[in-house]
């Protein structure tokens, strides 16, 4: 919705019915005092019982009251309708390191998980990064980056900041001395969740289970482990964030559900990138791209025979983790144990 369509409402309904939709609404009017108009009448017609010095008094007329009440429902109304914008995000080639052309356009419709693998240094973070600043063949590696078919203006590409991407990346820190609880409960108000402390608590329980070491609401943000801190963020992402293009940046490394997170990640319609070393998660992808230095060298589509090699890779993953499992615990490890507990 535009400031247009807030202005539209501002003048049609009461200001009543509209604090009702948009309860924050409210710290708009007592930021300039007018916590006080009549709540029956549309804005525009309480505003004329208000004193011209009144709003004078904020640097306002009653036209630049109404146009900024409008921009400021505009700026705190959650964009609802992103997710079901973003139909298709398409990525036209650039070049690869030795500036070799990448003959290519990739279209990823809404509800594709894909996953790129290459070797270390190849260019994944790159590609991820391209998408996550929407690169209109202004970076290193000159692609270009579509949505729903279309270039971007720069102005959309600046609305879009922020929006459309949520990125899980390889490295993350927290600055803030908070606990977990009230680290969600920001998120969840910032993004002006309407149930927050039910929100809070799902993210919270998610978290743990894909977490291996368990850990409290109270916990301090800066003392979780890599692991914890990555899972903590996955929930958020999957509970809070309206944005419909997830970047995940090498899960494996963090000792988590990863399976499991992809799962709650993937199971609304948004378009996962997924770069990873690991064999189960690029072949749980609907497609793998293949970076060789630097560029997009192939595209694979996942086949019926790979489907079925899936099973068998499972079940090698699974001993995997319980070899992790005991070895963590100080088991002495037999392989033969393993291997048949794990199928
Ligand atoms: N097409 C390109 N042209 C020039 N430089 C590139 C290109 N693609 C990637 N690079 C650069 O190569 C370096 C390594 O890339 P990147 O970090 O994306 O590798 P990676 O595949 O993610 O590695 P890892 O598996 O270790 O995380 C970066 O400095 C990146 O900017
Ligand atoms: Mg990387």
């Amino acid at each position: 919705m535009t400031a247009q369509d807030f202005m539209t409402i501002l003048d049609s309904k009461s200001l009543a019915e509209v604090l009702r939709e948009y309860p924050l609404g409210r710290d708009f009017l007592a930021n300039f005092r007018l916590n006080n108009l009549a709540q029956e009448l549309t804005f525009s017609q309480a505003l004329l019982e208000v004193e011209e010095e009144a709003l004078a008094e904020f640097g306002l007329d009653r036209m630049g009251a109404l146009k900024d009440f409008a921009e400021f429902l505009k700026q705190f109304t959650p964009q609802e309708n992103l997710l079901a914008e973003v139909k298709s995000i398409t990525i036209i080639g650039g070049w690869n390191k030795a500036k070799t052309p990448e003959t290519i356009s990739l279209t990823i419709s809404a509800g594709e998980i894909i996953s790129i693998v290459g070797p270390t240094g190849s260019g994944k973070s790159r590609l991820l990064n391209d998408i996550e600043c929407l690169a209109q063949g202004d970076t290193l590696t000159g692609r270009t980056i579509l949505v729903n078919g279309a270039e971007l203006e720069d102005i959309q590409r600046f609305e879009m900041e922020g929006k459309l991407v949520a990125q899980l990346s390889q490295n993350m820190n927290f600055v803030m001395d908070l606990t977990v609880r009230e680290f969600l409960e920001m998120h969840a108000k910032c993004r002006l969740t309407p149930n927050v402390n039910e929100v809070v608590a799902i993210c919270f329980q998610c978290a743990n289970q894909l977490a291996g070491e368990k850990f409290s609401e109270n916990t301090l943000v800066t003392q979780l482990s890599g692991g914890q801190s990555r899972a903590l963020m996955i929930a958020d992402t999957a509970f809070m964030s309206d944005s419909p293009i997830i970047l995940i940046d090498e899960i494996e490394n963090a000792g988590i559900n990863r399976r499991k997170a992809i799962a709650l990640l993937a199971k609304r319609e948004k378009i996962i990138f997924l770069s990873t070393h690991d064999p189960l998660l690029a072949l749980s992808a609907h497609k793998r791209i293949i970076i060789k230095n630097g560029g997009i060298a192939k595209v694979i589509e996942i086949s019926e025979a790979e489907k079925e090699s899936l099973g068998i890779i499972e079940n090698l993953d699974n001993t995997m983790q319980r070899l992790r499992t005991a070895l963590r615990s100080g088991e002495v490890i037999c392989m033969r144990d393993l291997r048949e507990s794990s199928s």
